[in-house]
């Protein structure tokens, strides 16, 4: 197996690609931070089978951070990334420093996608969301791909991206990919690798509370509250997991309406020891 070469700089990337898309071949984009999974894996699959030319990147991105986060040991295993790449279809890597995407240090030129960015994830890292779209703007203004790929397991984020996308005319085709799990249900995550054994054993109680909340929607229960309500109580029975919302939204707005119609999304955080966990899941409602 040929492993993806690793390109650090933007004009040697640029150079390569702007190359293909001459020869009419079609750009796919990845961004990640690394340390991939099965999840990483599923969105470069999903791109190779659409596009002609796999882009992924692996950029731990400080913008994104608060300074009390873990900036400074994000996980990272940047051989193993690698072959893991390459067996999904990987056909190139962007690594870039942290100097080479900010040569001048903190930017002067953010991107924030405001009402969207504000809730949920946002109240408890009112920084990190303008970080994110900060970042992915570049990335794409960098790659120029038709289409880039993400996973619904942060789905604020690709809700985000997506308006962002839409709000500013960039041409590339958002691609929404669904979670991918360990067998016990718990959606992967780079940071699951900060969980201590009995921590682990308790996360996927998150899984199971979203399940809860599918149960009472198909029993016909249409109030965001109560749904809300009977996922917090499957998590409080779970001593070593914290929870910081269950709710249940509007999946485009993610606004919170009294009472449950059309594309719905079940949302969860909570904090597991170290890390704080995500997860979420999806229903189409009718009247
Ligand atoms: P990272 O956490 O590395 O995730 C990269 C992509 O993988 C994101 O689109 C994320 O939603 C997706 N992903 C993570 N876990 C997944 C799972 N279990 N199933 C399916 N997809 C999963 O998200 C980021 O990096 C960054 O914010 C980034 C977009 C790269 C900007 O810096």
């Amino acid at each position: 197996m040929t492993l993806p070469p690793l390109i650090q700089t933007i004009a040697e990337l640029r150079t390569i690609l702007d190359a293909a898309r001459a020869d009419g071949r079609r750009v796919g984009f990845v961004p990640t931070m690394g340390y991939l999974h099965a999840g990483h894996v599923s969105l470069i699959e999903a791109a190779s089978r659409n596009a002609d030319l796999v882009v992924v990147s692996i950029f731990v991105n400080p913008l994104q951070f608060a300074d009390d986060e873990d900036l400074s040991d994000y996980p990272r295993d940047l051989e193993r990334d690698r072959e893991l790449a390459a067996e999904a279809g990987a056909d190139l890597m962007f690594t870039p420093s942290v100097d080479e995407m900010y040569p001048f240090g903190p930017v002067l030129t953010t991107v924030s996608v405001d009402a969207l960015a504000g809730r949920w994830e946002g109240a408890t890292r009112p920084t990190h969301f303008s970080g994110v779209a900060t970042v992915v703007t570049k990335l794409l203004s960098i790659v120029g791909p038709c289409s880039a790929y993400f996973g619904e397991k942060d789905f604020q984020q690709l809700a985000i991206i997506r308006r962002m996308v839409t709000d500013l005319s960039l041409p590339v085709d958002v691609v929404g990919c669904p979670i991918i799990r360990e067998s016990d249900g718990l959606a992967m995550s780079s940071r699951n690798t900060y969980l201590e054994p009995a921590q682990r054993a308790a996360a996927p109680v998150l899984r199971r509370a979203l399940d809860r909340g599918l149960e009472r929607l198909g029993d016909g229960e249409r109030s965001a509250a109560v749904i809300a309500e009977a996922m917090a109580a499957v998590v409080a029975q779970e001593p070593l997991v914290t929870l910081d919302y269950a709710a249940a939204v509007d999946a485009e707005g993610l606004t919170e309406p009294d009472e449950l119609t059309g594309e719905i999304r079940l949302i969860i955080a909570a904090q597991v020891g170290r890390p704080r966990l995500l997860d979420n899941t999806g229903a189409t409602l009718t009247p």
